[in-house]
């Protein structure tokens, strides 16, 4: 009989003390429906999973630490952004304030409890508080631009192109956020394999490129300089999201190979075909006019690319033919050290927690 997770303590991390049981030895742990203690990290199965905490935990950053100075001014100047660029910046921005709050809800509420395995429960914790640090970034950003924060909360309600793409990736969330959800079936695990697509591979690792994409053009034009600075820090931490999202997923399939059946493939490949049209909607709604080095075809172009890496990364057949890359700048904005070294912009009596009185 299949016992939901939910309700069991031992897979959960909660259940009562097991005093005269055997100590979990490193070949009980697996991804999924493991029944050895999730309370105990060490003897790590997962190198790669604590690898990747690791990384994360040196990637650390606030988005306080950046200036906003210039963009503030840019912002206020009658002349400073064309009103194309200003539509483009606002709706980019109400596209992430709310999916960081999404991604969050999905670790938190859907992911985490069915994962169970220490190490990489470990690294949701640690992705979880950086959803926390983007969503402060929007937070952050808002104030210091004296945007309307209403208007720019409720876009993931009000602007079509922006809700089409939440609602499609609550689907598979609100499934495993049901009490009655349990994994240990095939079909179970199946939903789990699909919410993890929908936000890893699809939520974290396309539609936020087209985001990075738009910012990081504004500021090789050196506009908005400030926020292109937090978008290449949350980029740098959405990489690691989405290839940690893609071994998690890999992992599974490797540990449970009757799950991957051939007509999964190409659910998952008609995922990735939707969340990729729906991407391409959202560039034309954002840029319906063009701007200067960007336009909705480009980043149609490149969302096409973007989507065949991910199909290659789940080992799936590409959807596009022929793709090229019109953004080859991006990988460098990719690898944050060939850029400035972040330290040597802060100030010299830098503090962190500026409320800190001696
Ligand atoms: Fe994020
Ligand atoms: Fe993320």
């Amino acid at each position: 009989m299949n016992v939901p997770s939910s309700a069991d303590g031992a897979v959960v991390g909660l259940g009562a003390i097991d005093r005269t049981g055997t100590r979990p030895r490193v070949d009980d742990k697996a991804m999924i429906n493991c029944r050895a203690d999730v309370n105990q990290l060490l003897p790590l199965r997962y190198r790669w999973a604590w690898e990747r905490y690791l990384a994360a935990c040196n990637n650390h950053w606030m988005p306080t630490e950046v200036s906003m100075q210039a963009d503030i001014a840019l912002w206020r100047s009658p002349g400073g952004l064309s009103d194309d660029e200003r539509r483009m910046v606002k709706r980019n921005l109400g596209f992430f304030a709310a999916s960081e709050s999404l991604v969050a809800n999905n670790i938190v509420l859907a992911i985490y409890r069915h994962l169970t395995n220490p190490e990489c429960r470990q690294y949701l914790l640690r992705q979880a508080f950086e959803e926390a640090i983007h969503t402060h970034t929007f937070q952050y950003i808002c104030e210091s631009l004296g945007l309307d924060e209403g208007e720019l909360f409720n876009m993931y309600r009000e602007v079509p192109s922006i809700t089409d793409k939440a609602a499609w990736a609550l689907r598979y969330t609100q499934n495993l956020a049901d009490p009655q959800f349990g994994t240990g079936t095939t079909e179970a695990d199946q939903s789990f394999l699909r919410d993890l697509v929908a936000f890893y591979v699809v939520f974290e690792g396309m539609w936020f490129y087209t985001g990075f994409a738009q910012i990081l053009s504004l500021g090789r034009r050196n506009k908005m300089v400030g926020i292109a600075e937090q978008y290449q820090y949350i980029l740098r931490d959405e990489s690691l999201h989405l290839n940690f999202g893609i071994d998690v997923i890999n992992q599974i399939k490797a540990e449970n190979p009757h799950l991957w059946t051939a007509a999964l493939q190409d659910e998952v490949r008609q995922m990735l075909h939707e969340a990729c049209a729906l991407e391409v909607a959202y560039g034309r709604d954002t840029m319906p006019r063009g701007l200067l080095g960007l336009n909705a075809e480009a980043c149609a172009d490149y969302m096409h690319t973007i989507t065949n890496r991910r199909c290659a990364q789940l080992g799936l057949a590409p959807l596009f033919a022929d793709t090229a890359n019109p953004f080859p700048w991006m990988s460098e904005a990719m690898d944050l050290k060939k850029e400035k070294n972040f330290f040597e912009t802060r100030v010299t009596e830098y503090q962190t927690g500026s409320s800190l009185k001696w």
